[in-house]
């Protein structure tokens, strides 16, 4: 009866192929993201090593507040690869993100990436939404201090739960999240999704649909 445990190896091979579904380790110290190259790889180029100074692996800005005057009330505002070359081949990268009084940040998926999320001041309402067939939210209201985590690929957001701003810091599992809004990809994009799909899609008036499409 070898079964089983093969099937057990099996799952620990897909698990650890799972585990490495994510930007891939340095094979050096670091790598420096050369601005000039016109080299396309999967990441970066990088810069030749004896170049690299202190200003690439530095940001400065994030104890400044961002402008959140706009329809969803946050601005986020990114320390990625294309903020920080130093960032490239490390798999990491941060945001801070503010929030005006009752603003959201509206719910949106990072492709590569799992987030970390500390509230510095204010109060959040969080959630994630799990894949099919469970599509099971997970939510909780955090409070100055809080962390919470939303794991890679599931669909997030955050709202302010107070009339007074908020503030947080998120850090992210690679160099470059990248972000899926879910509105702005399905009713944004360009050119369209025929209006016909999206009506059938998400069993929605045509007239609605033709609506959000011209918003986004
Ligand atoms: C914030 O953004 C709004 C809308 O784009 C703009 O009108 C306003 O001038 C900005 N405020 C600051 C302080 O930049
Ligand atoms: C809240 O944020 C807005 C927009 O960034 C800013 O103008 C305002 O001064 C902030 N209010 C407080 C109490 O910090």
């Amino acid at each position: 009866m070898a079964t089983p445990i093969i099937l057990f190896e099996l799952l620990l091979a897909l698990s650890i192929l799972v585990a490495l579904a994510t930007d891939h380790s340095p094979l050096q110290d670091f790598c420096v993201a050369d601005a000039k190259s016109q080299v396309l790889i999967n990441g970066l180029a990088c810069k030749d090593p004896k170049l690299a100074e202190a200003n690439d692996f530095f940001f400065s800005g994030l104890h400044l507040e961002g402008n959140t005057s706009n329809a969803v009330g946050s601005m986020v505002t990114p320390v990625t690869v294309s903020q920080m070359p130093g960032l490239n081949t490390l798999g990491i990268s941060m945001v801070r993100i503010d929030y005006a009084p009752w603003g959201i940040n509206p719910p949106h998926t990072h492709p590569r990436a799992s987030e970390i999320l500390t509230v510095l001041e204010g109060h959040l309402e969080v959630g994630f939404v799990t894949s099919i067939p469970e599509n099971r939210h997970i939510t909780k209201v955090l409070k100055k201090g809080d962390v919470f985590v939303f794991p890679i690929g599931l669909i997030h957001y955050q709202r302010n739960v107070k009339s007074t701003n908020a503030t947080a810091i998120a850090a992210l599992s690679s160099q470059n999240p990248g972000v899926i809004t879910i509105a702005n990809s399905v009713f944004g994009c360009a050119p369209n999704i025929p209006s016909d799909i999206l009506v059938r899609a998400l069993q929605m008036d045509k007239n609605l649909v033709t609506h959000l499409q011209s918003i986004f």
